[in-house]
């Protein structure tokens, strides 16, 4: 698979990556920075700090770190606290990222921003008090994890290109990662993903979308 990335602008100013040969985007094209906002921080992040303030998150694709940057940007006015596993096959290149406007946009966190990219991978960084990173570059088929997460940001690329990363066998592994009260968010609202989430054990909603997109999918742990 060849990962020959450029910069595209989405519709609402931010940037994102675009594979060129899979024609994938590590975002929607509709706006980048609001799907990440409304997906992962509005019906995943958002849910959990209503019971709880120390939220262990487990990412599926670091990518550019958007949703960790909104994450982070999320918690920035409040007294929670979060610790964020990312896993990340293909790390973006620091070239890459210093072609985003995310630091444009978000000026306040240009310098956390900066730091989730130096972070080395596989080591635990406290980079502030209320965030604590740590990156992995394995594949999530690879992880293992004693570890159980409240919430889990699952953002592969889409089920027709990375259908390995969807199967109910995936699923079932990511499940067995949840803790018990724990949320799974994805931008997906395909019918088979919502189906094998259910087999796999969650609690199954099928939400409104971000701007540009008709539906999301949320699974709870119960
Ligand atoms: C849709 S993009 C993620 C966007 C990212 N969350 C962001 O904020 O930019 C999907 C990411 O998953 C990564 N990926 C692909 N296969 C993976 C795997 N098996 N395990 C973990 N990550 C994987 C890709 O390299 C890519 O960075």
């Amino acid at each position: 698979m060849s990962m020959e990335r450029r910069v595209i602008k989405t519709a609402d100013g931010s940037h994102t990556l675009e594979i060129i040969e899979m024609e994938d985007t590590y975002h929607s094209r509709h706006g980048a920075l609001q799907e990440s906002d409304y997906v992962f921080v509005g019906k995943g992040l958002n849910e959990k700090l209503v019971t709880q303030q120390q939220v262990s998150i487990l990412e599926i694709g670091f990518g550019t770190g958007l949703n960790a940057l909104v994450t982070k940007h999320a918690i920035s006015s409040t007294k929670a606290s979060v610790h964020y596993t990312a896993l990340e096959t293909s790390p973006v290149h620091q070239e890459e990222i210093a072609l985003l406007n995310y630091t444009a946009l978000i000026p306040a966190l240009a310098d956390f921003y900066s730091e989730i990219h130096r972070a080395k991978w596989g080591e635990e960084v406290a980079l502030d008090e209320q965030f604590t990173l740590l990156k992995h570059q394995v594949a999530i088929e690879e992880f293992k994890s004693e570890k159980r997460f409240d919430l889990v940001y699952f953002d592969a690329f889409g089920p027709a290109s990375q259908p390995e990363l969807w199967s109910l066998e995936l699923l079932r592994k990511v499940y067995e990662l949840t803790a018990p009260g724990g949320i799974f968010v994805t931008y997906c609202a395909k019918g088979q993903v919502r189906r094998d989430l259910t087999e796999a054990g969650y609690t199954v909603e099928r939400l409104p979308g971000p701007p540009g997109k008709r539906h999301m999918l949320r699974g709870v742990k119960s």
